[in-house]
């Protein structure tokens, strides 16, 4: 029987990282009351919001398509991309060139490039994703989690997509964690080490430290087979009774060629107020508007 999919687009989609997907479904607790009302992927970091940077993150990786994996009350989320028609104009009638800039770099390069699905219920990251899967279809993708802002020249996931490029198979980023801390993240079992990529063994969620095969952390960019979502249809609960993504993960080793990548860059989690504002502070000092003012007031403080 003729296949539908020839091997040349097999092979090139093997290539290629088209689609992205942004889950931003989460309750975001741990910044109320910020977020009771504003989601926490609308939290700025200096004027671009959580969700943008890890939009731009995409465009500038090459991805084609982003999915955002939003639930009730999340609409602004999707709301942020589209035009702003009155306001674009009174921004023209005032000759506001600068602001006009601004917005209209946060768009989409074109229409029907960003696309969003709902999650019915938090059940998990795990279940978020698996609710894109009739978007995503049946190549590799992204995922991106935006409070895990990271600063990084060329971004993460651009480094990470180069690398795949020569590897396949599935690859996720990574950073070493206080050991500590293991109990906060997925941990990998690893490997043999390669400069920037270790082979992963196995993937652990949250592990206490005594527990923990290593003090290598999963962080939110991934390079993922998807066959993860056939992992994934079983719906089996995890750590916090929650779907979770690492156990998916955790199938496919030992069946698919799976790295973690430490990747060239600082990350922060902005999904917790100490990350949120240790990112807030690196931007700052990072540009040479606000960087004077800063050192004044860390000199200040120590007087
Ligand atoms: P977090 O673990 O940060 O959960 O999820 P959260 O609910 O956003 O925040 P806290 O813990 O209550 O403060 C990591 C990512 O997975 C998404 C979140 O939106 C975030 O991008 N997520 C999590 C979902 O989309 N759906 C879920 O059911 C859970």
């Amino acid at each position: 029987m003729p296949s539908s999919r020839t091997d040349e687009s097999i092979a090139q989609s093997m290539r290629t990282v088209r689609t992205a997907v942004l889950p931003v479904a989460g309750l975001g607790t741990r910044m109320l009351p910020a977020t009771k009302v504003v989601p926490k992927e609308l939290l700025p970091i200096g004027t671009r919001p959580l969700i943008q940077h890890a939009v731009d993150e995409c465009w500038e990786a090459g991805i084609e398509r982003v999915v955002l994996v939003t639930s009730a009350g999340k609409h602004l989320i999707v709301d942020h991309f589209d035009r702003a028609e009155q306001l674009e104009r009174m921004l023209e009638e005032r000759g506001k060139r600068e602001a006009l800039e601004r917005i209209a770099t946060a768009r989409p390069p074109e229409s029907g490039r960003l696309l969003s699905v709902r999650q019915p219920e938090p059940l998990g990251l795990g279940h978020a994703i698996w609710c894109a899967r009739h978007i995503i279809g049946p190549d590799p993708f992204a995922v991106l989690l935006p409070d895990d802002f990271i600063l990084a020249q060329p971004g993460c996931l651009k480094q990470m997509v180069a690398a795949w490029r020569e590897l396949g198979g599935n690859l996720v980023a990574t950073m070493e964690v206080p050991a500590e801390q293991t109990g906060r993240y997925g941990i990998i079992e690893p490997g043999r080490r390669d400069g920037r990529l270790i082979a992963v063994k196995g993937l652990v969620e949250k592990p206490d430290p005594a527990r923990a095969p290593s003090t290598w952390a999963v962080i939110g960019r991934y390079i993922l087979d998807p066959a993860v979502l056939r992992e994934l249809d079983a719906g089996r609960r995890g750590a916090g009774g929650e779907i979770q993504l690492t156990d998916a993960m955790a199938g496919l080793i030992g069946r698919q060629s799976f790295h973690a990548y430490l990747f060239e860059g600082e990350r922060f989690d902005c999904g917790q107020r100490a990350g949120y504002i240790e990112a807030q502070l690196a931007v700052g000092l990072s540009d040479p508007e606000i960087a004077p003012l800063l050192h004044r007031r860390v000199t200040r403080g120590r007087d």
